[in-house]
């Protein structure tokens, strides 16, 4: 699966905007229809993304489009004007129900059919940001092939459930951490909260190493100057790579002599230990600072 500790949201209706987005070696920009583009605006965002995704060079960023609610009455009209430009995938605000889900991705499947691109092409990315939404992950999480990563949306989870916002994000971590859970459990990406207060570079990036920690593979951003702070949280640290190298090294040898758990620098490393330095080289080897394996 691609890397995506950085998700970019672009209002769809800002060509200026747009253009800067492509520039900025994010990993994944995502072109809005839904709540950055007044209603006014929702067919000039369909017209500009279009555009945008046939006429502009992304480099290696994802090419991403949210489209609005499953529901809303514009899910619809936004699909058709933006697939026909074949964006990487399709970003769903609000989804309640693996139906919608796999409504989504029969659209997409319809689509690839028609145009003979390969089947399953088009990825999936849903939004959890209702109380429902994180009750129902089970059958969400599940729901089809095509899904790749789960976002929680912290604002309307809030709004959702009567909370209010606070630094500290204590009211939504029970929500963040089903994320986690649930995406785990079938593999997928959890995509992590927007820190919408764009002029604080350094509590943004406290709460996007809180949120790497947690077990989130990136996290949501708003504003060109929140990418480089949020794509560093979520790529593992020249020391915590040579670390995890040395572990796994020394566990290749300690296992061949018969031993399963062995200290290393005072503390015991074991099989977790060692399957967590595995995971810090698949991260540090999906953001490119080593090699991929042959
Ligand atoms: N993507 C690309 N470029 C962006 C950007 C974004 N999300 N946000 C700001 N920029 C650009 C601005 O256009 C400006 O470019 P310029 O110097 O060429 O004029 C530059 O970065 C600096 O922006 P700044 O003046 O600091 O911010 P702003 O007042 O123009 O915009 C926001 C502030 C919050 C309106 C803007 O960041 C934004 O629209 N973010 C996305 C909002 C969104 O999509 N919300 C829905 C999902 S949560
Ligand atoms: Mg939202």
């Amino acid at each position: 699966m691609r890397s995506r500790r950085a998700l970019l949201y672009v209002p769809g209706d800002d060509p200026n905007k747009i253009s800067k987005a492509a520039a900025l070696g994010v990993d994944s920009v995502c072109l809005d229809m839904e709540d950055g583009v007044a209603i006014n605006r929702k067919a000039e965002a369909r017209n500009q993304i279009f555009l945008a995704l046939t006429s502009l060079g992304f480099g290696s960023s994802e090419r991403l489009a949210r489209i609005n609610a499953v529901g809303s009455g514009l899910e619809r009209d936004d699909l058709l004007a933006v697939l026909p430009a074949r964006p990487d995938g399709i970003v769903i605000p609000k989804v309640e129900t693996g139906e919608q889900v796999r409504w989504a991705s029969q659209q997409l499947a319809a689509f690839e059919h028609e145009h003979r691109w390969p089947d399953g092409s088009i990825r999936l990315i849903v939004q959890t940001e209702t109380a429902r939404a994180i009750i129902n992950l089970p059958q969400i999480v599940s729901a089809d092939p095509r899904l790749d990563a789960v976002i929680f949306g912290a604002e309307d989870f809030a709004n959702d459930i009567g909370a209010i916002r606070t630094r500290e994000a204590w009211e939504v971590f029970y929500a963040r951490s089903a994320v986690v859970t649930y995406t785990a459990a079938h593999g997928l990406q959890a995509i992590d909260m927007v820190f919408v207060d764009y002029k604080d570079p350094g509590s943004l990036k406290q709460e996007a190493i809180q949120g790497a920690k947690m077990g989130f593979a990136g996290k949501q951003i708003i504003h060109p100057s929140q990418v480089a702070p949020v794509q560093e949280a979520f790529t593992p640290s020249d020391e915590a790579i040579a670390n995890a190298l040395r572990i796994v090294e020394l566990s290749a040898g300690f296992q061949e002599a018969g031993k399963g758990a062995f200290g290393v620098d005072g503390k015991m490393v074991d099989a977790p230990v060692v399957k967590a330095a595995e995971r810090v080289l698949a991260r540090a080897r999906a953001a490119g600072k080593i090699p991929p394996l042959q």
